[in-house]
């Protein structure tokens, strides 16, 4: 299947000179939104990771029906304020922004298989900041699956390269 076609690119959104990777167009046609995520999970399967972890809001659309393809558990990462319980948190910049991310301090138990799932990999600096996150709460990395990887913002340099990385569409 050719997942690029079903990207819709907006030109100057949100800013101008931005052209934004519009997911939904992927998501509103059920066969290839099944297959893309099949795809990530026979990258993802081999890890075999005990729980995919995903950043608000588009990483749930992604690591949510992974995780459920792979029997594993989800965590969700969510902008500051959001979780109820006891949390840690990390600074993060934006393609165009700053924010901050948070995840319970419960939801990853030391030594545990983790698998990072979003929809984008743009300048990495959401997904840096996440594997921080998954770091300082003692989770063992196995792996990254995007659907879309902006390569010109050289985001995976900011990964490291002791993990493997995987992307359905480049641009
Ligand atoms: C977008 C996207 C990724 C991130 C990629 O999320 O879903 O999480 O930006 O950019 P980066 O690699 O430069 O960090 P956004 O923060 O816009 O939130 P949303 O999913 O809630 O729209």
């Amino acid at each position: 299947m050719d997942f690029k076609e079903k990207i819709r690119v907006i030109p100057d959104y949100p800013h101008e000179g931005i052209r934004f990777k519009d997911i939904t167009t992927l998501l509103k046609d059920g066969p290839a939104y099944k297959a893309a995520i099949e795809k990530l999970a026979e990258f993802a399967r081999e890890k075999k990771p005990d729980l995919i972890v995903g950043p608000e809001a588009r990483g749930f659309v992604v690591g949510c029906p992974l995780a459920i393809q792979l029997g594993a558990g989800f965590v969700p990462v969510r902008k500051k304020g959001k979780l109820p319980c006891e949390t840690v948190q990390a600074e993060y910049s934006l393609e165009y922004g700053k924010d901050a991310l948070a995840m319970h301090k419960d939801a990853i138990q030391p030594g545990q298989r983790v698998l990072i799932a979003d929809d984008l990999l743009a300048t990495g600096g959401t997904i840096q900041t996440t594997l921080n996150l998954v770091k300082q709460l003692g989770g063992e990395i196995v792996g990254f699956a995007f659907l879309i990887e902006l390569t010109y913002l050289n985001g995976r340099e900011k990964l490291g390269d002791e993990h493997d990385i995987f992307t359905l569409i480049q641009y």
